[in-house]
């Protein structure tokens, strides 16, 4: 922990301005993405990994989680990340469960909170701790999870947190499927049947200038396109509220989805323009 604050600090000393990029490792393309994009904004990059226990619930995926931390970090080398922070479960909690906590609010309960009871809770008292440890200038995360980027953002704004945020776009696979450390528990039918997302999100985009029940009719019609998925959530929301839009809603508007392909829950979104 000592190590890595002195070794930011060692580099701000220097002169250079650090952005900073929390992961869980399991690295794909999206992730040397944001890698990438810390590189170009700032002088340093320190990238963390860490498959924090506190957002996962009982039943979820926390043991099977992937973990390829040898990989991670020969990736990392080769994208010239300047630190690498992979604490243990005992280094971030050493007493255990935690005393003290930050609580997502209301939007914190929705969609992916409403799946996921205290996800967002665990999420932002790791990040609130990384940034501590770390103390970046500028914190990078992708768009791909769309609510943890809202959130994240919020706390920083509440609290008065003493950097920027930067957001970089969905990398998406060739056929349109979001990257995701998750898709490695797709097999070849899985996989093929994951692509209703990305498909409801684009028949979302098609159908945008006709409304907010077009959007949903033809969102949700792409899941009908394929067997063994189950919609968890299909919503749009206000990107600056994350509240449902209302009928009749026009202007930019994000859409939001949720299912699950087997034991596998995927979640995608994009931007859309209601007319
Ligand atoms: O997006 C993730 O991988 C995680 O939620 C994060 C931000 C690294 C916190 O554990």
């Amino acid at each position: 922990m000592g190590g890595v604050r002195d070794a930011v600090a060692a580099l701000r000393a220097a002169g250079c301005t650090v952005a900073f990029v929390p992961t869980m490792g399991a690295l794909h393309e999206g992730h040397l993405t944001l890698v990438r994009r810390a590189r170009a904004i700032a002088d340093a990059v320190v990238v963390s990994i860490f498959v924090n226990p506190l957002q996962f619930g009982a039943g979820e995926d926390l043991d099977r989680y992937p973990r390829t931390l040898d990989s991670d970090l020969g990736a990392l080398a080769r994208e010239g990340a300047d630190l690498v922070f992979a604490p243990t479960a005992d280094e971030m909690y050493p007493y255990g469960a935690v005393e003290t906590n930050v609580t997502a609010g209301h939007v914190g309960t929705l969609y992916e909170g409403a799946s996921r009871p205290g996800h967002f809770d665990g999420m932002l008292t790791v990040v609130a701790k990384l940034f501590h440890i770390v103390r970046p200038d500028i914190a990078v995360f992708g768009q791909k999870d769309a609510q943890q980027v809202f959130l994240v953002r919020r706390m920083v704004a509440d609290l008065n947190v003493p950097l920027a945020i930067e957001i970089v776009p969905t990398v998406r696979e060739p056929d349109g499927l979001a990257m995701s450390s998750r898709n490695r528990y797709l097999d070849a039918d899985g996989r093929r049947t994951a692509l209703a997302l990305s498909e409801a999100l684009a028949a979302a985009g098609a159908a945008a200038g006709d409304g907010l029940d077009e959007v949903l009719a033809e969102a949700a019609g792409a899941f009908g396109d394929h067997d063994g998925i189950e919609l968890d959530y299909l919503v749009v929301v206000d990107p600056t509220t994350f509240l449902p839009v209302d009928d009749g809603a026009t202007g930019r508007a994000t859409v939001l989805v949720a299912a699950r392909v087997g034991g596998t829950r995927l979640i995608d979104n994009a931007d859309i323009e209601l007319g």
